[in-house]
């Protein structure tokens, strides 16, 4: 495990506080970054929501959501600790209510940093920002966190980040994205930039095609109304997938400074082919589950878990994307995304030109292509498939075996979660793995005929069986193309 090194002292202030995502992410984030000691009892976390509740009527809630939600690290004692550093404050984000209290609060200690999480929904982030100025509460050590989604289209995200930047300094400002923080999506960059072995082979020359996979087993679990707007498109493509299409597809930043970064995601993000309603047919599936099994276990369809008769949302969606520079040119991405699918599995394959022509004979086998595998989750790691001849006297009969590295057996050690990392980057000042403004809304024009088009011409997607790889036209999408999904 790398060495902890301890963060400035803060009030961290969570908006939405009585919310899931407090209970299931931040609370249980935090709380381990404490029982590692990278912060200490210096510090607070004043929880602000409208509930009417008192400090220890939300210690006790907090504490309910820990034990729920840190399972075996939950430890009484230093729970008991970590509680003692939060406070509750009834506040009306939008409103007028509980703002000055809030304030006198976090005035006993204006030096500190103090980070400002919007764990709300995102309609509040323009009012919120608007009070948090006009209560004095915008420091030189502020800092203002945003979760995504940030709009459902590209002029509600300007909306938006016109509304939040008209107060708050972009430099101050922190939009997540959690993928971001998955430890191996940051060992992408270490594994292109802190090595040299793929950089000669990343390109056109030698890739063949690339996929990213995140599949869910999952449905929409409680969340049904924010899902019924948004669907996989805006829930996961735009954001989280697109993210990860930067790091692997980007240039070679000039350093590992924020804007450094964001730059070179940027350039790929505006280098996206556009997308034509004319191709949409042969490049794009939508899907939503019916009901199924998933792990054994049957589960209802999507209509179902809605509780409402109707619904064209999509709950899948797999898309062939290309990215228009001359090391990608005409490489296609294929992106796949859903929930209620077989496995809970995000992993991006990197296929590599086959050989040219084989030597081998006929019995030998077929020549699979080399194939470098990310495995984001579960079981991090990466894998190589190379063809290698299965030992034995019998004749060379020929195999893809695969050089491993699982992160969890070479590091022994606990995987954190991404929030764990992204809550400490926001109180360190880092902004590297955040997005930028222009990212966000570079990422939305990019997706924005198709919105568009689902907008006009509303069509329900394609059924599939929950607990299934998705629609067949999805395998369909890219055996057209004579390949097929890696599974
Ligand atoms: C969130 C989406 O951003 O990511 C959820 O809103 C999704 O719908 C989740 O389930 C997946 O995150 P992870 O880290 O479990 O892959």
């Amino acid at each position: 495990m790398a060495k902890i090194v301890p963060v400035p002292q803060f009030d961290y202030v969570v908006f939405g506080a009585t919310g899931d995502l407090t209970m299931r992410k931040l609370l249980p984030s935090l709380y381990h970054r404490f029982r590692d000691r990278q912060f200490d009892d210096r510090c607070r976390i004043v929880a602000a929501a409208r509930t009417e509740i008192s400090d220890d009527g939300y210690r006790a809630r907090a504490e309910e959501g820990l034990r729920q939600f840190v399972k075996a690290d939950f430890d009484a004692a230093t729970v008991q600790d970590f509680l003692r550093l939060v406070v509750y404050n009834r506040v009306d984000g939008a409103g007028e209510e509980g703002w000055p209290e809030l304030m006198e609060r976090l005035n006993e200690r204006p030096d500190v940093v103090r980070p400002y999480y919007l764990a709300t929904s995102p309609d509040l982030y323009g009012p919120i920002c608007r009070n948090i100025e006009a209560h004095g509460g915008l420091t030189p050590k502020s800092r203002v966190v945003l979760e995504k989604p940030i709009g459902r289209d590209l002029a509600s995200a300007r909306a938006i980040n016109d509304a939040v930047g008209a107060v708050v300094p972009e430099a101050q400002l922190f939009r997540i994205d959690h993928y971001l923080g998955k430890e191996t999506v940051q060992n992408l960059m270490a594994l292109r930039f802190a090595n040299t072995i793929f950089e000669r082979l990343w390109n056109a020359d030698m890739i063949d095609h690339v996929q990213i996979t995140v599949a869910e087993t999952v449905g929409v679990e409680g969340r049904g109304g924010y899902y019924d707007r948004s669907g996989a498109m805006r829930d996961m493509l735009q954001n989280h997938i697109l993210q990860l299409l930067c790091l692997l597809a980007m240039e070679s930043p000039v350093s590992l400074d924020a804007d450094a970064v964001r730059d070179e995601k940027l350039k790929v993000l505006r280098a996206l082919r556009p997308l034509v309603p004319s191709e949409f047919a042969g490049t794009i599936v939508r899907g939503q589950y019916t009901a199924g099994a998933v792990n054994g276990q049957p589960v209802a369809g999507y209509l179902a878990d809605l509780g409402d008769g109707a619904s064209t949302t999509e709950t899948f969606i797999a898309m062939k994307a290309y990215v228009n520079t001359w090391r990608w040119a005409n490489v296609p991405f294929y992106l796949r995304t859903g929930k209620r699918l077989p496995q809970k599995v995000s992993e991006i394959v990197i296929q590599f030109r086959s050989p040219p022509f084989t030597i081998f004979p006929g019995e030998a086998g077929n020549l699979e292509p080399n194939r470098l595998l990310i495995r984001l989750q579960p079981e991090e790691g990466m894998r190589l498939e190379m063809m290698t001849k299965e030992p034995g006297p019998g004749g060379l009969h020929l195999r893809p075996t695969g050089l491993d590295i699982s992160f969890e057996k070479a590091f022994n050690s606990r995987y954190p979660d991404a929030y764990e990392r992204l809550l400490m980057d926001v109180v360190r000042g880092n902004a590297t793995l955040f997005m930028r403004r222009d990212e966000v809304e570079a990422a939305w024009n990019w997706v924005e005929p198709l919105l568009e088009s689902w907008e006009d011409k509303p069509e329900t997607p394609r059924p599939y069986a929950a607990g299934s790889w998705g629609p067949t036209a999805a395998i369909a999408l890219i055996e057209r193309d004579g390949r097929t999904w890696y599974e």
